[in-house]
Parts: structure tokens; sequence; C-alpha cells
């Protein structure tokens, strides 16, 4: 008798965990918009997006990121230094970034930072939420594209939980929309042929 009220009793505290769950997740879900905001700029602050994609300003202390650009990527206005061929063949280096670290040579030619602004047309004002997610999962521009080139590290970035990488991107959709067009990568082919002309 006293076995079966065990059993019983133990039945009825997995239902109760399982009741506590649920409730957890439910809660999770019904996270507010401006607690989800905030969760994907920690996310985004701490896995310091803005080294690459934030434009600098040099100061004493060194590049310090230039507010006013939040997250526009590589400037349109920001000259593009020549790919330093020579330096990367010979000096034992194997990459080179710009003064704005927006832009970045490397045996992959010359890659630059992507505008994360909402901007419809030149940041992620229309990249659907989908393609976010599998961009960072699969390193495919847009889930489904071309390969991300160095130094975008969405290897480790797809690693998040699909709740962070929602709220990442919640975070970049609700930011000052830039409007910077980020030109597109150099393939290193394009580079030896200029340098051979
Ligand atoms: C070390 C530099 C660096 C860091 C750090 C970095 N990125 Fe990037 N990111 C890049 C570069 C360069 C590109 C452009 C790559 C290309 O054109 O293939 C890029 C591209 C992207 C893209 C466009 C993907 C696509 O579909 O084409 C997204 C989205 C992105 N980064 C998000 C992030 C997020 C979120 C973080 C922080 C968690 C981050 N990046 C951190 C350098 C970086």
């Amino acid at each position: 008798m006293k076995i079966r009220m065990a059993i019983v009793m133990m039945a009825l505290g997995l239902i109760a965990v399982a009741i506590t769950a649920c409730n957890h997740t439910s809660a999770e879900k019904s996270m507010s918009q401006d607690d989800l905001i905030a969760r994907g700029e920690h996310l985004v602050r701490v896995g310091d997006c803005g080294i690459c994609h934030t434009p600098k300003t040099m100061t004493e202390r060194g590049p310090v990121e230039d507010s006013a650009q939040l997250f526009a990527g590589h400037l349109k206005s920001d000259p593009i230094p020549e790919y330093p061929a020579e330096f990367l063949a010979n000096s034992g280096w194997m990459a080179a970034t710009n003064p704005s670290m927006t832009a970045w040579a490397g045996p992959w030619g010359i890659s630059f930072a992507t505008n994360l602004t909402p901007h419809q047309v030149y940041g992620c004002g229309a990249w659907t939420e989908t393609a976010f997610i599998n961009a960072m999962r699969n390193g495919k521009h847009l889930g489904n594209g071309r390969p991300i080139l160095p130094p975008m590290p969405w290897q480790a970035i797809g690693h998040h939980t699909e709740d962070d990488l929602k709220a990442m991107f919640a975070y970049f959709k609700s930011i000052k929309p830039i409007e910077n067009q980020v030109p597109q990568p150099v393939p290193p082919l394009s580079i030896e042929k200029a340098s051979t002309e």
C-alpha cells in the first residue's frame, strides 16, 4: 500500500514539474517586444558585432565605434584601400583591415561588413527573420545565397538558440536605419587580374 502511495506521489510530482516547464515556455513566448529587443541588444553587445559592423573613429585610446553610424557597415564614403597583395604574400600576416575595421583583405579577396540597420534597400529592412537565422546557421548569404566570407564569424553566431537569434534580429530591426550601400566583395581572382593588367 505504501509503495503504491509513493508511486502516486511521484507521478503527481512529475506532472507538477511538467506543468511548471510548460508555464516557463509560454512565459518566454509571451516576452514583450521591448524585452525581446533588450535581450537582442545584450547579445549583440556581448557578441561584439560592432567591432566589424560599426565604423570607427580613431582616439587616443585606439579605434572607437562611431555611435552615429551604429551598424551602418562599411561606409560607401570610406575609401577602399588597394588590396595589400605584397604585404599579404610576404609579411607573414594573413589579413589586413582598414581604419574603420569594416573592410577586410585576405586570401578571400576583400569583404565589407554588411549594413545591419533596418534600411529597406541597403540594410536588413527587407530581410525575413528566417533568412537571418539561416544565414547565421549555414553561412550562406540570406540563408541560401553565396557563401558568407571571412572574417564574419557565422560559425560561432549560428550556435545561438533560435530564440537568441530572433532577439538579435529584433534588435537590429529596432535601431535607426542608415542609408549606406555597402560595396560588393572583391573576389581574389579580379584582384590578381587587376594587378597583372
Ligand atoms: C570580425 C568581423 C565581424 C564580426 C565580429 C561580425 N561580423 Fe557580421 N560580417 C562581417 C563581414 C566582413 C561580413 C560580410 C561578409 C560577406 O560579404 O560575405 C558580415 C556579414 C554579416 C551579415 C550578412 C549575412 C548575409 O546574409 O550576407 C550578417 C547578418 C552579420 N554579419 C551579422 C553579424 C552579427 C549578428 C554579429 C555579431 C554577433 C557579427 N555579424 C559579427 C564581419 C563581422
